[in-house]
């Protein structure tokens, strides 16, 4: 665990409500966790490694709370449909490639060079059904330096045979799974059982098992698109709506949960949505390019409900984070003007307050600077954006202006618990 000072300028949320912002202080990191933040170095830190990013922007890592992983080798792809059929003749055919291990290597070496050197620093990530990959993927994550969850996907119906398991052997792979990743150190398995259309009852059952058995956290899809949502009425027909449909197997924030989209959510599971461990992964480019819709968002997030960030890779067309935040806010802007005039519209601020401190709280005391959170820290150099207005703008109009023109797809320099990735 490494201790260092970090000279630059900070900005970081410890609420929803404002952002802070500390120009020219220092950072100190003690075993990989914050220490504080101060205007002139104390003279105890003195003889700490110093990394100077003078000039630099310094913003804890962001959060990434629902990609696929083996989606990204076609991002940017085949948007021209809705989810069902885009699962069906693109997705499913390409996922089903990673029951080859070499295929998978190669394609997850692509996914996690690009991620490495994002902004992001947590993700939640869904693998395939197929475990050696799923297993490969995590290990290729840790190597890279970066920390999060994994999950080997579960899926026993509605699939193409290429991608369908026997129920047992979808349960027996799973508990493997865990099993084979237990050495891992920042990578941890998550309970991913696909969606509702796609898992048995007896497999939803007895994933919700594991979740409690082994305190392992959960994550799916949830009220994604109006034909999905029609389905899973008719394949739980008991349930009084589709989020119910998770928490009648067992599968509803006993454990920590991201359910990804939760677009149509507001107006039918609100209160199931207020459980304390559920967590919304909002995904406003694959909302967009898939036709599903616009989360309601702000709505959601002043009923009390957990919401994070989320690129959703490949419905979503890039892993930025910073994308995600800069489209969340534009959707917010559609949502108020023509469909729900009551909601506010996100700030730049609160988009800022989900990719880091609402989304990395997944995660444990990760996405700020406060004493006590995991050093996750992401530096930006924005000197490429040229602007006669340079010297006139506060830290937080740098940031805005480097969301919404992201000179780079690679950030300056980032740490995840305190290691230097690069
Ligand atoms: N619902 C079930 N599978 C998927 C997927 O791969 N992507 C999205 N966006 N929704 C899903
Ligand atoms: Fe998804």
């Amino acid at each position: 665990m490494e201790s260092f000072s970090i000279f630059s300028n900070f900005i970081y949320c410890e609420s929803s409500e404002e952002l802070i912002c500390k120009k020219n202080s220092y950072l100190i990191v003690l075993d990989g966790v914050v220490e504080g933040i101060y205007q002139e170095l104390p003279e105890k830190y003195k003889n700490l490694k110093l990394y100077d990013y003078k000039d630099k922007l310094v913003i804890p890592g962001l959060s990434d709370l629902h990609v696929h992983a083996p989606q990204y080798q076609f991002r940017g792809l085949w948007m021209d449909m809705e989810l069902l059929p885009w699962l069906e003749e693109h997705t499913f055919p390409e996922e089903s490639k990673y029951k080859s291990l070499e295929y998978a290597s190669k394609a997850y070496d692509i996914f996690v060079e690009d991620l490495k050197y994002s902004a992001t620093t947590r993700v939640s990530a869904f693998a395939t059904i197929h475990k050696d990959s799923a297993l490969y993927l995590m290990n290729a994550l840790e190597k890279a330096g970066l920390a999060g969850f994994v999950g080997k996907v579960n899926s026993d119906r509605n699939a193409p045979d290429i991608l369908r398991e026997e129920t047992a052997e979808s349960i027996n792979a799973t508990l493997d799974f865990i099993e084979k990743s237990k050495e891992l150190k920042n990578i941890k398995p998550i309970i991913t059982p696909r969606f509702i259309p796609t898992c048995s009852d007896t497999l939803l059952q007895e994933l919700g098992k594991i979740s409690k058995d082994y305190n392992l956290p959960v994550q799916s899809h949830l009220s994604e698109n109006p034909s999905e949502i029609e389905w899973v009425k008719q394949l739980v027909p008991k349930s009084k709506s589709y989020a119910d449909a998770y928490r009648m197997f067992g599968l509803w924030g006993e454990e920590k949960t991201i359910m990804a989209h939760c677009v149509y959510s507001y107006e039918t599971e609100l209160e199931l949505m207020k459980n304390k461990n559920i967590y919304v992964a909002h995904c406003p480019d694959s909302n967009s390019n898939l036709t599903s819709g616009i989360a309601r968002i702000t709505a959601l997030m002043d009923s009390g409900v957990n919401v994070g960030l989320a690129s959703d890779v490949a419905g979503g067309e890039e892993l930025s984070i910073l994308s995600a935040m800069k489209n969340a806010i534009k959707v917010s802007k559609l949502n108020k003007r023509l469909s729900h005039s009551e909601d506010r519209s996100l700030s730049f601020a609160e988009a800022f307050y989900l990719a880091t401190y609402s989304g990395g709280s997944f995660f444990g005391n990760v996405g700020s600077f406060i004493k006590g959170y995991d050093a996750d820290i992401v530096v930006l150099d924005d000197s490429s954006i040229k602007t006669t207005l340079k010297d006139e703008l506060s830290l937080q109009e740098r940031l805005e202006q480097y969301v919404y023109l992201k000179p780079s797809d690679r950030v300056f320099a980032k740490f995840v618990k305190g290691n230097k990735v690069f």
